[in-house]
């Protein structure tokens, strides 16, 4: 997820370093724009170090121009922590006159607020009002817990535990981490047979829907062993292992497989490697040139063959007979569900940004209409989270 963290000036700021830090670690984007009152408390530097991410402080001199609304556009949500007396106040008033208020009145994702002040400016009539006002146009207001406030007094006003907060935040946006505790293998991408040590044969496969998969796991709380023979960005919290042939590819899945909860094969693994790779660089000389393949050694059969509790999801890459060609792998492979596409359909298979898939169990077959390759990921894990809470 992205966030912004709209940072006002309250005492309860050294909370939300932490709570940065939460997000950061759980492999979320933030940044962090401040209010003037806020940077008196602690730096901007200090949120930039640990956000890894430029923080806002003023609407004048930023590096974007329109800064306020890329923000807003960037993110997923936007926290408001600690939300003074004055924030509030601003917000409900539609005021935009600093670099926070002026994101938050751009925002059109959710913007959560967390209040934090002494117990009667929060029982105020201003700031009740104002609250109920914000709530009424779909601001979510995280409630401040009770306890010694910084001004020495017991009462109602304290900014809630960055755990709580990251909890809360989690629960109103709906998100999901009910992957969080197993162990998600996902391979991806065509694998590399050498001829030589500068020729190999490969294939189309970009790898981008292996990495779609491994991406949406990792942010469903799934600890992601991501084996690899493409060379993308590797998403947050995933753990890369990069490979070339498809030997390589088997030796990495199977050190992983005994601990693994799930597999999910999306790469295109070579199904021939060449006999004899030459040591040195093949020189030109005859006409022809005559390679002999060996057949690979197929890495989901044998998952199938040795599987004891793991789910194995594999793909089809058809260009005909889809469904038929795609079940008879299910089969033969022993897979709990196979994802068949026809590669030669616009807007499906390699390189492209989407895909248009059949998802097959020995129960039944659900087809789905042209979708992002993140949009099919998702699909993919909502059937592997339903698998796994049988269990
Ligand atoms: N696969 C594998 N090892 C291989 C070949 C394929 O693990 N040597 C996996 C792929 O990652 C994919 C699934 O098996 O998840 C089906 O791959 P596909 O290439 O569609 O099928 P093949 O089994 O190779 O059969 P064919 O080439 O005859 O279509």
């Amino acid at each position: 997820m992205r966030f912004i963290v709209g940072v006002s000036g309250g005492i309860a700021i050294y909370k939300v370093v932490d709570l940065v830090r939460r997000f950061k670690k759980r492999g979320d984007e933030v940044r962090v724009v401040m209010t003037d009152s806020a940077t008196k408390f602690v730096t901007p530097e200090l949120f930039r170090e640990i956000s890894l991410e430029p923080v806002m402080t003023g609407v004048f001199g930023n590096e974007e121009t329109a800064a306020h609304i890329k923000w807003a556009e960037w993110c997923d949500a936007m926290i408001i922590a600690p939300a003074t007396a004055n924030v509030i106040g601003k917000l409900a008033a539609g005021i935009a006159d600093d670099a926070l208020t002026t994101v938050s009145i751009a925002m059109t994702k959710p913007l959560i607020i967390a209040p934090a002040m002494n117990k009667d400016m929060f029982n105020s009539a201003a700031v009740t009002a104002n609250l109920v006002l914000l709530k009424q146009r779909g601001v979510k207001v995280i409630d401040p817990s009770s306890g010694e406030l910084a001004c020495g007094v017991e009462g109602v006003g304290r900014l809630p535990e960055p755990s709580e907060i990251v909890e809360q935040v989690d629960k109103i946006l709906n998100v999901n981490k009910k992957l969080s505790g197993y162990k998600i293998i996902v391979t991806a991408g065509g694998t590399r047979e050498a001829i030589d040590p500068v020729r190999y044969i490969g294939n189309r496969s970009s790898g981008k829907m292996g990495y779609a998969v491994a991406k949406v796991a990792a942010e469903r709380g799934a600890e992601v062993v991501l084996v690899t023979s493409s060379d993308l960005q590797v998403p947050p919290l995933v753990k890369v292992v990069n490979v070339e042939s498809a030997e390589q590819m088997r030796q990495a899945v199977l050190s992983e497989y005994g601990t693994a909860s799930a597999v999910i094969m999306a790469a295109a693994v070579a199904d021939y490697r060449v006999a004899n790779p030459s040591e040195q660089k093949i020189k030109k000389a005859e006409d022809t040139l005559t390679l002999e393949l060996v057949k690979n050694p197929d890495i989901l059969l044998e998952l199938g063959q040795n599987k004891q509790k793991q789910i194995l999801i594999g793909f089809a890459a058809e260009t005909q007979t889809v469904e038929k060609n795609a079940v008879e792998k299910l089969k033969k492979k022993n897979l709990d569900m196979i994802v068949a596409n026809d590669v030669t359909a616009e807007g499906a298979g390699f390189g492209v940004d989407t895909n248009i898939v059949t998802l097959i169990t020995a129960n039944e077959a659900k087809s789905y209409p042209k979708m992002t390759k993140i949009e099919v990921a998702d699909i993919i894990l909502n059937e592997l989270e339903n698998m796994l809470c049988k269990d």
